[in-house]
Formats: C-alpha cells, sequence, structure tokens
C-alpha cells in the first residue's frame, strides 16, 4: 500500500476529478437562457469548473493523504522533522503552472467579455431607474413623452443597451436569464448590452443589498415578438386621458371597466400583489399590509393618497419608506383611477 503512494494518489485524483467534472457539467447551475450573452457565459463557467476541479482534487488529495501518512504516532510527540530549505525545481514548477492557467483563463474570458459587450448599431435603450425599492423602465420616444413601466417589455432579437441609474443608493440591475447584471450607481449611467433570443417572462432582482426593501425590489421582464412589443408600446402610446379640470375624459371608462383595469393593474403592472395581500386578486404578498383589512372604511380619497404618498400614513406594524414613492410617474393616470376604483370596491 504506502510502496507507490504517488501513483497511488494520482489514480484517486484522476477518479475524484473525473466524478466531479460529469457532476458538475451535468448539474443545471443556472436558469432558462433567454438572451445571446447566456451561451458564451454558460461556456466560460463550465470551463471554469472543468479547470478548476482537478485542482481542488490535487489540494485535498495531498493536504488528506499528509494528514494520514505523516501523522503523529505515540512516542513521537517530541520528535521535530527534518529541516527543509526549500526546493528550486518544485517553487518554479508551481509558480509557472499556475501563471499560465491565470494568463490563458483571463485571456479567455475577456474575450468573452468583449463579445457580450458589443454594440450593435440598431440597439434600442432603454431606461432602468432604480429606487428603494422598485425598478422603472423608461422608453424614449421619438418626439413624444417617453413611455414608463414598472415591467420591462422587450422585443426578441433585438439587441437592447440598458441605460441604468439610481435616485438613491447603489442597487444592481439584474436578470438572471440574461445573466449579466450591473450596479445603479446614483450620480452615473451605467450600461448594460442584451439581446433578448426566447420570448417569456423572466424575474427581475436587485442584486445589491439596498435597505429594508431589498428583497422585495423585484420586478418582470417580459420577451415578447417584434409585433406584441409593438402593441404593447401602442398600447401605452395611447393618450393619457385629461384628468379632470373641466376638459373632460377623451376616453371615460365606465365604472365597470375602471374596476377591472385596476384588478389588472393591481396583478400587472403595479406589481401590488408581489407585496401586499388581497384575496380577490389571489396575492399573498406580506411585505405590506393585508389591503382587504387596511384599506377598509377608507374612501377614494384615502386610497389615492396612500398609492401615491405611500409615508403620508403608515399602517400600523410597517416602517417607513419600503412602498416606492413613484407610482404617480410609473402609472398612466387612468391605471391609477382603475386601481383605486378597484380598491375601494374591494375592500369595503
Ligand atoms: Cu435595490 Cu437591493
Amino acid at each position: 500500500m504506502r510502496r507507490h503512494p504517488i501513483i497511488q494518489m494520482v489514480v484517486i485524483g484522476a477518479i475524484a476529478s473525473a466524478i466531479g467534472i460529469v457532476l458538475a457539467l451535468w448539474i443545471d447551475w443556472f436558469p432558462a437562457d433567454a438572451a445571446k450573452q447566456d451561451q458564451p457565459i454558460d461556456t466560460l463557467y463550465d470551463v471554469l469548473m472543468i479547470v478548476s476541479i482537478p485542482i481542488f482534487v490535487l489540494v485535498m488529495t495531498v493536504i488528506l493523504y499528509s494528514a494520514w501518512a505523516f501523522r503523529m504516532r505515540p512516542g513521537q510527540e517530541h520528535e521535530d522533522g527534518p529541516p527543509v530549505h526549500g526546493n528550486t525545481r518544485l517553487e518554479v514548477f508551481w509558480t509557472a503552472i499556475p501563471a499560465i492557467l491565470l494568463v490563458s483563463l483571463c485571456s479567455y474570458a475577456y474575450a468573452v467579455l468583449n463579445d457580450i459587450e458589443q454594440k450593435h448599431d440598431d440597439e434600442m435603450v432603454v431606461k432602468v431607474h432604480a429606487i428603494q425599492f422598485a425598478w422603472s423602465f423608461e422608453y424614449p420616444q421619438a418626439g413624444g413623452r417617453p413611455i414608463v413601466s414598472n415591467q420591462l417589455y422587450l422585443p426578441k432579437d433585438q439587441p437592447v443597451r440598458f441605460d441604468i441609474d439610481s435616485k438613491d443608493v447603489l442597487h444592481d440591475f439584474w436578470v438572471p436569464a440574461f445573466r449579466v447584471k450591473i450596479d445603479a450607481v446614483p450620480g452615473i449611467t451605467t450600461r448594460l448590452r442584451v439581446t433578448p433570443t426566447r420570448t417569456g417572462i423572466y424575474p427581475v432582482v436587485c442584486a445589491e443589498l439596498c435597505g429594508l426593501g431589498h428583497s422585495v425590489m423585484r420586478s418582470t421582464a417580459h420577451v415578447l415578438t417584434p409585433a406584441a412589443f409593438e402593441r404593447w408600446l401602442a398600447s401605452k402610446r395611447a393618450p393619457a386621458p385629461v384628468a379632470g379640470g373641466g376638459g373632460g375624459e377623451s376616453r371615460a371608462l365606465s365604472q365597470e371597466q375602471l374596476v377591472a383595469l385596476g384588478r389588472e393593474t393591481f396583478t400587472g403592472d403595479g406589481s401590488c400583489g408581489a407585496c401586499h395581500t388581497l384575496a380577490d386578486a389571489s396575492s399573498t404578498g406580506t411585505t405590506g399590509p393585508d389591503l382587504g383589512r387596511a384599506l377598509s372604511g377608507q374612501d377614494e380619497e384615502q386610497i389615492r393618497t396612500d398609492i401615491v404618498d405611500p409615508n403620508a400614513e403608515i399602517a400600523q406594524g410597517y416602517a417607513a419608506d419600503i412602498m416606492p414613492p413613484n407610482f404617480e410617474q410609473t402609472l398612466s393616470a387612468q391605471q391609477l383611477d382603475g386601481l383605486v376604483a378597484y380598491l375601494a370596491t374591494v375592500s369595503k
């Protein structure tokens, strides 16, 4: 057994590395890939795993073998090992190999970074605004007022450039299905490029601890077919109804339609259900108060204030500054009217 410890270690190491590599490649580490950037990143990750596992196994086998083979035996308590003054050949070897490995992996990673950050002439710009604790997405329009949404909508196969900023503290814009992420930094605009390649619904999360509401700073990315995206844009572009002021509404809704729009906003664009429980909308969030109970007895005016100025009055047991204060900007006037009408109806 003890005659060929090196051969023994090499055999054990090779088998352990093989098992580790098979396991690492077999495990599905990432969510569905939904962007052109995903493949090069996933391959880079696999290559890093394939290279790191044998090194990890090598170090562990040497440590475990040495601890076992050279352990102290009874009677050796006061003995000291032979003095060691270094081994030039070994030192050159263990400096050169890691250096070569590091330089090659860095060059490869740099090539991947260059590839995924490539500029496209026809890229669409989406401004991403971070605020404690919500995302809003702005679509600049030629000539018109920008379109703002609480959820991210993107057309499939269209290169997108995100211009990201923060109104308060550090946040981090991340769509795991697109792999890439970047900090939102107050005072500067950071950029990220993505080309979505698969239609679907993917979570948008904040990846930087930014305060009490960090864990609920989430939104949804919808990757649509180009035609569906155009339809969504057109629906957002529809002229906002003139509120009050004797001008009359350009597209007045019946009370029933308004309540229906409110329910849709509650579960969709407003993402209210992510934080609030409301039996009628089958939502079970617990970050904010249960609205069926909290709003009962409030009139429409109070409910509107609760939405647009959430810090004006804080429900007992809940902290201030958790609910985003920007719903008046991110929802259309009609959506807001709908939300108020809907909440007044279901909380009676
Ligand atoms: Cu914003 Cu964490």
